[in-house]
């Protein structure tokens, strides 16, 4: 089967659980690890030997992977072993100090995120008071040094009318492209799903917004934008397909073709300590899973997006219908649409929301 993969463009480096912040959509599972075992100082098993298995980038995420002392050796590493890096931070723990250190070590880019356009919005998302103020003043310490910067703001229903003002925002820490992303429904997100759905006329207004943004701001600022699933007919080509193009490295090694899919429970991976990164990418059971069309149930297989959307989301098909194989009940066709709007009348329906669950 190996000849007809290709290698991989990119690896999410979890390089922690760790994080001062306490988002209630938070990507990492609702177990978190306290184990740090995958990436020593020379990033251990997590770069290949030889180029031609990789073809692209590492992008250093968490938790909060400045919690991690020693972020610009891993860094350096990377760099060393001829990645692209990134970094993936909310900005706390960052210090001028360290973001020099970090740019020396050759560090590519930086994707900051954001919880809101004020300091009471981002607090309170953030579950963290005061690290509004901080991320601003990293963000000027980023756009002073240089660094390419991404703002990732993660859009629902309680900045989704704000949408303009993050716009903006981006425009004014200086940022070459933002990432709108409205939440996914996984992990803590699903947890919180009643009190983080927007409503259709926020989407609504969201959209013409972005379309808007893109028209005024071509050529200043690159915008990318994720609606909301839930309000999609179609689902989107999650991962761009099941082990076609990136892999995660979870803190305590294990590799997984997205960072949901241990809630897939009859998968079972593999960790970078146990075996060759190549041997995992091109012959697990996991990866190949899901790969490709094959495995496509009919309905997919004879559908002129077959080729676009690969079926969606595993994860998304696991969450809401028990059966990681089916199709992602976002699309209109599926069967499990119905379950999905059931889902969706539930919550914009639910009057008193209550508190978010954080992540902790
Ligand atoms: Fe796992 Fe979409 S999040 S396949």
């Amino acid at each position: 089967m190996s000849d007809r993969i290709d290698p991989p463009m990119a690896m999410l480096a979890e390089l922690t659980h760790r994080c001062p912040l306490a988002c209630p959509y938070c990507s990492n599972p609702t177990e978190l690890t306290g184990k740090e075992r995958a990436f020593d100082r020379s990033l251990g098993g997590c770069v290949p030997a030889g180029r031609s298995a990789w073809r692209a980038a590492i992008a250093f995420v968490g938790g909060e992977p400045a919690s991690r002392r020693d972020l610009v050796e891993l860094v350096a590493a990377a760099r060393e072993a001829g990645l692209y890096t990134n970094l993936i931070t909310s900005g706390i723990g960052l210090t001028e100090r360290r973001l020099k250190e970090l740019d020396e070590a050759g560090l590519d880019h930086v994707q900051l995120s954001l919880q809101g356009v004020t300091a009471a919005m981002a607090d309170r998302i953030g579950g963290y008071k005061g690290g509004f103020d901080r991320k601003m003043h990293v963000a000027r310490v980023i756009a002073d040094i240089g660094f390419p910067l991404t703002l990732n703001a993660v859009m629902h229903r309680a900045n989704l009318d704000d949408l303009e003002a993050t716009i903006r925002m981006a425009q004014h820490l200086g940022a070459r492209r933002i990432e709108i992303a409205c939440v996914q429904f996984q992990g803590w997100a699903l947890i919180n799903r009643a009190q983080l759905q927007p409503s259709r006329a926020q989407v609504d207004v969201a959209k013409a917004a972005v379309a808007k943004a893109v028209e005024e701001l071509r050529g200043a600022l690159v915008i990318d934008f994720v609606p909301p699933d839930y309000y999609s007919d179609f689902p989107k080509a999650c991962m761009n397909g099941w082990g076609s193009t990136g892999l995660n490295v979870t803190p305590d090694g294990t590799v997984l073709p997205c960072h949901a899919a241990e809630t897939i429970p009859h998968l079972s991976f593999e960790k970078v300590q146990d075996l060759p990164l190549s041997e995992i990418w091109y012959n697990s059971p996991a990866f190949n899973a899901y790969r490709g069309t094959d495995w496509l149930p009919e309905l997919c297989q004879t559908c002129d997006r077959r080729d676009i959307d690969f079926g969606g989301c595993r994860c998304q098909a696991m969450a809401v219908l028990g059966d990681a194989a089916a199709p992602d009940p976002v699309c209109r066709k599926s069967d499990g649409r119905s379950v999905l709007d059931a889902l969706l009348e539930q919550d914009v329906h639910e009057i008193a929301a209550p508190e978010y669950v954080y992540r902790r």
